[in-house]
């Protein structure tokens, strides 16, 4: 095993080995729009939810060095309170890419990737209407980790309306196979969801054995 201390090395090397060794992630396709209504559409793989009652998911904005250290939608956030996360399917992963070019905030990521904007119920960014899955999301909360280039924030947004395209569900049940999600791996590497297997979760032990509850009782 080789120990690495963060303090070392430098934060670009450390990115190297966080993006490589937290894999797969899922991906955020976040819109929002500016106070102006200005929209923006970015991809961030800091991503996954963090409470279910109420739902609440979250992503990390990145710090950049230089003289525009937020992102747009970072900002566009703390202006509005509002945000979407349409997760990505395979199908438009390329155009998901195409928006996570550095432009500047007047730029309409919708425009410039081709992707559809769609109104939302209860917020104002629209959702991306090739989504299967979008979450209407208002903000909950945003903790500042580090101001640092490379340190970033995380945001917390309550889901206040999920859309779910109809034939991807079996009651609650979503069909992976029809979402066909995709995630992110080290440098430019994604995955597929196809290849998966199942593991059944151990059952509590018999009456009178050493109870699970006792090291754990938020059983699910
Ligand atoms: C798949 C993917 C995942 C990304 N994940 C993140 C992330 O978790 N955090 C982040 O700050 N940037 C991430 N980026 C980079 C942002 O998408 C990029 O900086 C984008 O320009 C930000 O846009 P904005 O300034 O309009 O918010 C990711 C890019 C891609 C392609």
């Amino acid at each position: 095993m080789r120990t690495i201390d963060p303090a070392e090395h430098r934060p670009a090397d450390i990115y190297k080995l966080m993006i490589g060794a937290i894999v797969p992630r899922p991906i955020a396709f976040v819109s929002t729009v500016d106070a102006a209504g200005v929209r923006n559409l970015a991809p961030f793989s800091y991503f996954t939810g963090c409470s279910t009652n109420p739902p609440v998911v979250c992503f990390c904005a990145a710090v950049r060095s230089g003289p525009f250290p937020h992102k747009d939608t970072l900002r566009n956030v703390v202006a509005t309170g509002e945000f979407v996360v349409n997760i990505v399917s395979e199908d438009f992963g390329e155009r998901m890419n195409a928006c996570s070019l550095d432009a500047p905030p007047e730029v309409d990521e919708f425009a410039l990737s081709g992707l559809t904007p769609l109104a939302s119920d209860l917020v104002r960014p629209p959702r991306v209407a090739e989504s299967r899955i979008q979450m209407e999301c208002r903000l909950r909360q945003v903790v500042q980790v580090s101001d640092e280039p490379l340190g970033g924030s995380l945001v917390l947004g309550e889901v206040v309306r999920f859309h779910v395209q109809e034939d991807l569900l079996d009651g609650y049940k979503i069909d992976p196979d029809k979402l066909n999600a995709i995630g992110r791996m080290g440098g430019p590497t994604y995955v597929r969801t196809h290849d998966r297997f199942d593991m059944l979760r151990p059952v509590k032990p018999e009456e009178g054995a050493r109870p699970l509850s006792r090291l754990n009782s938020a059983s699910r």
